[in-house]
């Protein structure tokens, strides 16, 4: 696959732009290097090395396990293989609740060994001391409301905003880590209306999952949408092939091959 014709570098600038002509975009995770490459040749705009990671390729059951060292590593991969996108990383849990002074430090180690660009944090009003003096640094930051995972023991899967006073809060926190210079916000499971009331009630882009068709851009998960995900996948995931099929087929393939005597042939063999 060639490079994505405009091959320029893009910004978190160039997400503002989208969102004031009106032009919806995607971000999809990435976890290692030929995803990245694939993703970014592919030509999406935004790579989110999530902690995601934990439960899609670390065996995990949720991301309250995923480490900052193995952030780092993950983000260090995706950074190789992206030219054009914009490489989000998240700050893993525990890495950023305890105090500024370790959000900051953590940040840090994303941006300077990762290679990101930005990072993504969970929560509203609780975060904006934060986001601001990340800002302050010149690390952009993305915001992340509605269900965010890291709380998964108080919150459970629940859709987040079904409530008015929960809804109200949400559109809050929006606000509030827009004005702290948050510079995009991903809403997660929340009710279509309340992420349309958000999307409006903010200049920055909204970033969609499980938020109906009304946010700025969507973002899912790359295992969900190429079908390798196991479990029971979430009713907004969508998937646009069935890879677990196809490299089962693979394998088989090549097993059966093996076993028959067929592999490897003379175009194989070194004579
Ligand atoms: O970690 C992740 O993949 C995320 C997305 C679901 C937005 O935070």
């Amino acid at each position: 696959m060639t490079a994505h014709p405009d091959s320029r570098p893009l910004s978190i600038r160039d997400l503002q732009a989208f969102k004031e002509r009106g032009e919806r975009f995607v971000m999809l995770t990435a976890y290692d290097h030929p995803t990245a490459q694939i993703l970014d040749q592919a030509g999406v705009p935004v790579l989110l090395v999530g902690d995601s990671v934990g439960d899609n390729v670390l065996g995990h059951d949720s991301t309250v396990p995923v480490t900052m060292d193995e952030m780092v590593h993950h983000t260090r991969a995706v950074r190789r293989g992206t030219r054009r996108a914009v490489v989000v990383a998240d700050l893993p849990f525990m890495s950023y609740q305890v105090s500024v002074e370790d959000g900051l430090r953590s940040a840090g180690r994303l941006v300077q060994e990762g290679g990101a660009s930005a990072v993504k944090l969970e929560g509203g009003a609780r975060v904006v001391d934060l986001v601001a003096r990340l800002v302050a640094i010149g690390i952009p930051v993305m915001g992340h409301l509605g269900l965010t995972p890291q709380s998964l023991h108080q919150m459970g899967h629940r859709v987040q905003g079904r409530d008015q006073a929960e809804a109200d809060g949400i559109v809050a926190d929006a606000q509030a880590l827009a004005a702290a210079g948050a510079f995009a916000i991903v809403l997660e499971a929340v009710p279509a209306p309340l992420a349309r009331r958000v999307t409006e009630a903010v200049a920055v882009p909204t970033i969609g999952i499980g938020a109906g068709p009304d946010t700025d851009a969507q973002v899912m998960v790359i295992h969900d949408l190429l079908g390798i995900s196991t479990g029971r996948r979430p009713r907004f995931a969508k998937a646009y092939a069935d890879l677990r099929s196809t490299i089962t087929d693979a394998v088989k393939s090549y097993q059966s091959e093996v076993a028959s005597g067929d592999y490897p042939g003379p175009e194989h063999t070194y004579q």
